[in-house]
Formats: structure tokens, sequence, C-alpha cells
């Protein structure tokens, strides 16, 4: 039997989680731990000067610099520290990625998106086809809401260079089965790059067991500072051109893929996320054998639990309500579908649902999150998108109940 986590402790890492409001917009962006705002305050105050040079504080900063990437490839299970490339957000890495694809782009390459992902892992992608790839888009199908593997394959061809998804949907919380999705893309010798951005605050991520050859997620929606990591497999990050001044050639990983170079302080703040998991898995489980990354799992797996129960009391909710339809699956069972909630409420825009909750200090929030494509195939646009609940492992049954009582006062 898993323990249950201590709230109240996991609360008192979160500072701004004082505050005399409710945060339910996490898939917007996480609240901050406050052992990274601490690192992120000690590089600044005590090592801010150049990497590289020989003086203690460089030597100093430059190990806590590289720290971070060990720490953040420990994280994500990367093979090696070098596969790890740091950047500003999620959208800029991937445009900096197609970027560095562009020039191997021949034509009548095909590239195939999905309708489902943020426009992060879309737009760049498009843009490709000034060099001649030919963009082909992998639907959802509007019944079951889910990307059907037989619909992927009657788009994979021998010509099939690069299949970009998401691991999770920001909008409708599924869960898509990548690994599945990587044996099919390699079989036609293509390469697979996911989005992890909605997955990686609630299951722990596994670059290898994903089957990708890149994968990227912004660490702002789990419990960090905004900032993000891409990983590559190290063979496909060495066949890419340099990004980055001409001497800084094509074998130097990952610093060719991270011009201007990385912040310092950021890269360091996000530690704390590791070191954050490693102690809620320790405080759960005591096991002195256990690796860091077997704490993290169990810090993850109790995180799901907990998070599960949060999101079947609210779409049991929404459930029983007539005029509620729920964009996604409707119930949670075996971790099957991320705590991040959509819905839409008949005939009513989605802003007035939302407005009244701004009043309870109760932030949810409406839109297309950046799906524009899911939200117009879905025809959700006119109503203003959907409403979206969006649950962290910190938030608690009395929160999830104060925000069912407000929505009853405007779902009848
Ligand atoms: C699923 C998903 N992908 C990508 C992004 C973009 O991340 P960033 O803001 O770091 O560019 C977001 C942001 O909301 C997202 O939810």
């Amino acid at each position: 039997m898993m323990k249950n986590l201590n709230l109240e402790a996991i609360r008192a890492e979160f500072p701004a989680l004082n505050a005399d409001a409710i945060y339910l917009d996490n898939a917007g962006g996480s609240q901050v731990l406050r052992r990274v705002a601490d690192r992120i305050h000690d590089y600044l105050l005590t090592t801010s000067v150049q990497l590289g040079a020989s003086y203690a504080a460089s030597v100093a900063a430059s190990e806590k610099v590289l720290s971070a990437r060990r720490a953040v490839a420990e994280l994500i299970n990367a093979n090696h520290d070098e596969e790890v490339v740091m950047g500003g957000s999620t959208t800029g890495l991937m445009f900096l990625l197609t970027q560095a694809i562009l020039p191997g782009i021949r034509e009548g390459d095909e590239i195939i998106v999905t309708n489902s992902d943020h426009e992060a892992n879309i737009g760049g992608w498009m843009r490709l086809q000034t060099a001649g790839a030919v963009i082909k888009v992998w639907k959802v199908n509007r019944d079951s809401l889910q990307l059907e593997l037989a619909d992927l394959d009657a788009l994979l061809t021998p010509r099939t260079k690069w299949l970009a998804m998401t691991h999770a949907s920001n909008v409708l919380g599924t869960i898509n089965s990548v690994a599945e999705v990587a044996k099919r893309v390699h079989a036609v010798g293509a390469r697979l790059c996911v989005d992890g951005v909605a997955y990686a605050p609630h299951r722990l991520v596994d670059v290898q067991a994903s089957g990708a050859d890149v994968y990227v997620f912004s660490f702002y929606k789990v419990f960090g500072p905004h900032y993000a990591v891409l990983w590559g497999k190290r063979d496909f990050l060495l066949s890419l051109p340099s990004l980055n001044h001409h001497f800084i050639t094509a074998d130097i990983l990952p610093y060719k893929l991270q011009p201007g170079n990385v912040n310092f302080e950021l890269s360091y703040g996000c530690i704390g996320i590791a070191e954050y998991l490693t102690h809620v898995g320790k405080s759960l489980d005591a096991n002195p054998t256990m690796t860091n990354r077997q704490q993290m799992q169990t810090a993850f797996d109790a995180f799901a639990q907990h998070e599960d129960m949060l999101a079947e009391k609210l779409l049991a909710y929404l459930r029983e309500k007539t005029n509620v339809k729920i964009i996604g699956l409707a119930d949670v069972k075996n971790g099957n579908r991320m705590p991040t909630i959509s819905f839409v409420l008949k005939d009513q825009p989605s802003e007035k649902i939302v407005r009244h909750m701004d009043r309870l200090k109760i932030g949810i929030r409406f839109g297309d999150f950046y799906a524009k494509h899911l939200i117009n195939a879905l025809g959700l646009t006119e109503q203003g998108g959907v409403v979206r609940v969006s649950i962290a492992h910190y938030n608690t049954v009395d929160e999830i109940d104060r925000l069912i009582r407000g929505l009853d006062e405007v779902i009848r």
C-alpha cells in the first residue's frame, strides 16, 4: 500500500501557496519550489561570474552549471549529460531544433504533426515547408478524442522523416502512447519529437523508455523557473550542424545548440526540482538502497495517486451536470489521463465561468491554450475555447470542494 503525500509538508515547499488564493491553472505554470528560488538566489549572489576562467569563483560557477546539467540528465534518465540542451522555453528550443534540421531537408520529405499539439510543436515544423518538406496532419478522432494508431499508419510512408507529437495534451489531458508510436515511426526510418510539457509535472520522464529521438519540456510547469530542456539522442544531436559561433563546431555538445550559452542561475535552480523529488520519495519510503530515480519514481507514484483522486472528484461532479460537456476522457482509471480537465457549458461562453471563479479567488482559465488547431477542429472557437482546471499534486481536497461550490453557482 502506497503511503499518502504529507500535503502540509509538500505545501510548505511552495511559499506562494500561503496566499489567499487557489491555484488551479497549473498547466499554465506551476508554483515554484523554495529550493529552486534559493539556488537561483545563491548563484546570483555568490558565483555570478563568467564560466571557464581559472580563478576560484569561476571554477565554482562552472561546477555549479555542470552539476545542473547532470541533475537534469538524471531527472529525465538521459544516457549522457551531453544530450541535455537547456534554453529559455520549449517554443524557443523547438525553433532551434527545426532550424538545425532545415539544411538536411530534401524536396518531398514528409513531416507529420498532430492537430492536438500546442503550437510549439507545430509551427517550427511547418516552416520547413520552405525547404520543400510536405506536412501531413495526424488528427484526433472526434468521437474518442484520441490520436488513433490506425490513422497514423495511413500517414507513415518511406518518405516520412519526422513525427512531432505531444506526450500529453494540455487541453484533453489525454496521455499518448509515445513508445508505441516510436516503434512505428522508426520502422519507416523516421524520427520522433515529443513535447513533454503537459506530461512532466505528473509522471517521471524517462526519455529512453519514451522511444523518442527528441524530448522537450519546460521547467516552469514542473515547479521550477521559466526555462526548458531539449533532450536528443547523442548520435542525432551530433549529426546536426552547429547553431553557435563558427569555432563552436558540430562535435561540441550541447554548446553548439546553446548559442549565447545557457542561463547559469536558472540552470542551477533546476537542481532544486530533482532534489525536491528525491526528498519526497525518501519521505515516503526510507529504503536506503533506492537510487535517486527510484526515489523520484516513488514521489511521482504518490503524486499520481493524489491527483487521480482530486481529478475524479471534479469529473464526477461535472459528469452529473447535463449542461456540461467534458472535453476529454470523462473519468480517471489507473492513471489513464492527466488531472488537466477541460469542459464547456452548453450555450454559454467559457469566459463567464472563469470570471465568476476570479471573484472567488480561484485561478482557472479559458481559451485555446495555443492548441488552436484542436479547439478549431472541435468547433469550440466561437465559445471562447474550453474552461480548463489543471490540478497539481499540491492541491487539496478542500480546494477542489471550494472550486465545485463555486462552479455550482454558475453551472445549474
Ligand atoms: C503542451 C505544451 N507545449 C508547449 C508549451 C510551450 O512552452 P513554453 O512556454 O516553454 O514555450 C506549452 C505551454 O503552455 C504547453 O502547454
